[in-house]
């Protein structure tokens, strides 16, 4: 069963024994909550090195005041049971404290067209958060290689551009998203979801996939993106973003032609906002 670090002394010891052993080392960050999204990261990382690390750190810097950092699903027990399950090695799980001691005042801005113009505009504050964090837990870890979903796009295009510039040795590596057989992705706040709410989501994927098919048969990008907020807005959300970003740097795109496109969206389904993206 995997072992358990709650401070990072206690991280480093056991990394560097393996280290000792010629291991490679992979970290799967998580917020825990943990679905067969996050399993797949560790099974990802298990191609790459011999042994994996996984964060769980509701990291508090990435939470706006309104959103929803106390209420954020904390399921430890079960965590654990899912990591040994999927052969993880070890959980690294600090309090705040430990993350964010006395004095921290330190706060990572990546610019570029990578952190805007999609989430930033709703979660002003949240790159930044994620970025920092980030960075304090490949320094912790200094893994090989780090597994990110491609559930959280920009996300992981951020954290790729943070990476590069800050000379991080590790490599940012990009895993699928896992869906339910409806197409939903997976996401720790589709607990949130009310059984109702929970039948309209799948819509969000559905008008990705749709819009994706309709520009590959030749639908102007403008037209099937206006097709795609039609099919979304009647399927009772309330929409923040449906765009086309380039697929590497996310910088805007006018048509397929400048792609390889990734489509990206955020709506609200009541309380809870979902986020979904699709390769063109
Ligand atoms: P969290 O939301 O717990 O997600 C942890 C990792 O799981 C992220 O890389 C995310 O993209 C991935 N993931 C989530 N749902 C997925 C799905 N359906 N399929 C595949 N991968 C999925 O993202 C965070 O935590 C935090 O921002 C973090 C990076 C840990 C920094 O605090």
């Amino acid at each position: 069963s995997p072992a358990l670090a709650r401070d990072v002394a206690t991280l480093r010891a056991r990394i560097a024994s393996w280290r000792g052993q010629g291991e490679r080392i992979a970290l799967v960050p998580t917020m825990g909550a943990l679905h067969a999204g996050h399993v797949s990261l560790v099974r990802e990382a298990r191609k790459h090195a011999g042994r994996t690390v996984m964060s769980i750190f509701v990291n508090p810097t990435q939470f706006a005041p309104s959103e929803d950092l106390s209420a954020y699903p904390r399921t430890f027990e079960a965590d654990a049971a899912l990591f040994r399950e999927a052969g993880g090695d070890l959980l690294f799980a600090p309090q705040p404290a430990v993350m964010y001691g006395e004095g921290f005042a330190t706060r990572i801005e990546v610019g570029g067209p990578a952190a805007a113009g999609l989430e930033d505009r709703f979660r002003p504050t949240h790159f930044s958060g994620v970025a920092t964090v980030v960075a304090k837990l490949l320094n912790q870890c200094r893994p090989d290689v780090a597994i990110f979903g491609e559930k959280d796009y920009q996300q992981l295009k951020v954290v790729t551009r943070m990476a590069r510039d800050l000379d991080v040795e590790t490599a940012i590596i990009g895993a699928p998203t896992i869906r339910d057989p409806d197409g939903l992705a997976l996401s720790s706040r589709n607990v949130y979801l009310s059984p109702q709410e929970r039948r309209q989501a799948p819509a969000l994927h559905g008008a990705l996939d749709q819009c994706a098919a309709d520009l590959r048969a030749g639908e102007k990008l403008d037209v099937a993106l206006d097709r795609a907020s039609a099919r979304v807005a009647a399927a009772g959300f309330v929409i923040d973003y449906i765009e086309a970003r380039h697929a590497e740097s996310l910088a805007r795109v006018g048509a397929l032609a400048d792609g390889p496109v990734r489509l990206l969206a955020a709506a609200r389904l009541g309380k809870t906002r979902l986020i979904d993206n699709i390769a063109v």
